[in-house]
């Protein structure tokens, strides 16, 4: 189904779509639940209503849709989720699968893709109801967000180096010769204090929305679909996204209330993109079927936010290497220009080396870039009284072994910020590229 695509982008994406002003999954079907016969009616009141939406999109810059009518197309040469203008709200869910059934690997992976496909469009999970009399089966969406538009939500889904090999390195679904290179687990950094149930996984589903509802309707529901095929491992609520995606977005806050995602690779960077994000034919051969996607890193980042909050400012905006009002550079300027590392300063650097920017900075790194696409997360507080916040990070780059690892790397032995974070979870996920009419996501590397 492709109806309700937006204009391609030059990089393989596409436009939002809207949907005009109140327009909802319920509305889309008749006004309730649909059941029974009245499911028939579902195919063409959304090919209606989509149509009406994208008329009003292509139209008037959707100028006149209600917040959280924006649709992102599920299909496209990428998965949405990673150029997309990062959303407000994420539900990321890491999946263990627990059948040793290849067919019944495929069969969830086919079910997933035409969920999302429904989720991404603002319609319920499944088509149409079990009858309310004879039928012993239980509603085909969960409900929750039968009332809300799409809100933007997109649904990305990777495949951790656990589903090519089990921990024995035996081929659990005859794909282990097809395991991309790069796809290893992330060696131990100084610093870490992994937790086992925060960590890992042999299939990921990042579901972000600009409503948290929307969010976790699409994991809940993809989960209720993988009953019996997989089994939720972990999984992490975050909210205010920690960076911008595109150039069109103003540059959101962290947790150490400093601007996040000011440097950040953004959708409009097409050769960037290129560089540092996609997977390229010829990358690895003997996963030809990941050109057109990337790779998805998720750290779990406790940040001792009670410590940094009884920093002095001067102190704070060393340890970043900007200000904290604009997030300028400290070696001055604006918040987009570049940071001069070797502006003196009255002790060294007046950008301290040890400073996070100077750190991580592409300059000295080998000139890598990564995508950020992270989130602020509050579970509640901890067995101190203090908050059990943090940054969930995820980056995603072409090839996690020259893009990240070094980088962590550095991070964790050398950057000043490390006193104040504890990562608390961590995992690496290949994610497929985008999924054509009538595919199903991961379809390459099953065919
Ligand atoms: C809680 C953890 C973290 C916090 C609070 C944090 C905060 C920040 C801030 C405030 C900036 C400056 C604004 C910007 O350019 O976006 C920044 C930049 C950056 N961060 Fe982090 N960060 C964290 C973790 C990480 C991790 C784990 C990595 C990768 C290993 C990373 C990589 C980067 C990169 C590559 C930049 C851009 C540097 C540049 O090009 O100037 N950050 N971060």
């Amino acid at each position: 189904m492709s109806t309700g695509d937006g204009p391609a982008r030059a990089d393989g994406t596409t436009r939002p779509v809207r949907r005009p002003r109140g327009l909802s999954r319920r509305g889309l079907v008749g006004g309730g639940l649909a059941v029974g016969g009245a499911a028939a009616g579902l195919a063409g009141g959304f090919g209606g209503g989509f149509a009406a939406g994208r008329a009003s999109a292509d139209d008037a810059s959707g100028g006149s849709a209600a917040p959280g009518a924006s649709a992102y197309a599920f299909r496209g040469a990428h998965q949405a989720g990673i150029v997309t203008p990062a959303q407000d709200r994420l539900h990321f869910a890491a999946f263990d699968v627990t059948t040793d059934s290849r067919e019944e690997l495929v069969r969830l992976l086919r079910d997933w893709t035409e969920a999302a496909d429904r989720m991404t469009r603002g319609l319920p999970a499944g088509e149409g109801e079990p009858d309310r009399g004879p039928s012993t089966l239980p509603p085909t969406d969960t409900g929750e967000a039968l009332d809300l538009p799409a809100s933007g939500l997109t649904i990305t889904f990777g495949f951790g180096p656990t589903l090519f090999r089990d921990a024995r390195g035996r081929d659990r679904f005859g794909i282990a010769d097809r395991a991309p290179a790069s796809l290893e687990p992330l060696p131990h950094f100084p610093g870490d204090a992994l937790e086992p149930a925060r960590s890992g996984g042999d299939l990921c589903v990042q579901a972000c929305a600009d409503d948290p509802q929307v969010a976790v309707h699409a994991v809940r529901n993809l989960a209720r679909i993988g009953f019996g095929t997989v089994q939720v491992r972990w999984s992490q609520l975050g909210y205010g996204r920690t960076s911008a995606t595109s150039t069109s977005q103003s540059t959101p806050r962290n947790l150490f209330g400093f601007k996040d995602g000011t440097a950040n690779v953004k959708a409009e960077e097409g050769a960037a993109l290129a560089a540092d994000v996609w997977v390229a034919a010829g990358d690895d051969p003997r996963a030809a079927w990941l050109a057109g996607g990337s790779y998805l890193v998720a750290r779990r980042i406790n940040m001792n936010v009670e410590t940094w909050d009884r920093q002095t400012l001067g102190d704070q905006e060393a340890f970043i290497g900007r200000t904290k009002g604009t997030g300028a550079p400290l070696s001055g300027g604006d918040e987009m220009t570049p940071p001069d590392f070797a502006m003196p300063g009255s002790h060294g650097p007046i950008i301290p080396v040890d400073a996070h920017v100077s750190v991580v900075h592409p300059r000295h790194n080998g000139g890598v870039r990564m995508l950020r696409r992270g989130y602020n997360f509050v579970d509640g507080s901890n067995a101190l009284g203090g908050l059990d916040a943090g940054l969930f990070f995820i980056a995603f780059v072409r090839d996690p072994g020259t893009h990240f690892v070094p980088v962590q790397q550095r991070m964790a032995e050398s950057d000043a910020m490390m006193e104040y974070l504890r990562p608390t979870g961590s995992a690496v996920f290949a994610v497929p590229p985008g999924v054509g009419p009538g595919e199903h996501v991961g379809q390459a590397l099953f065919a």
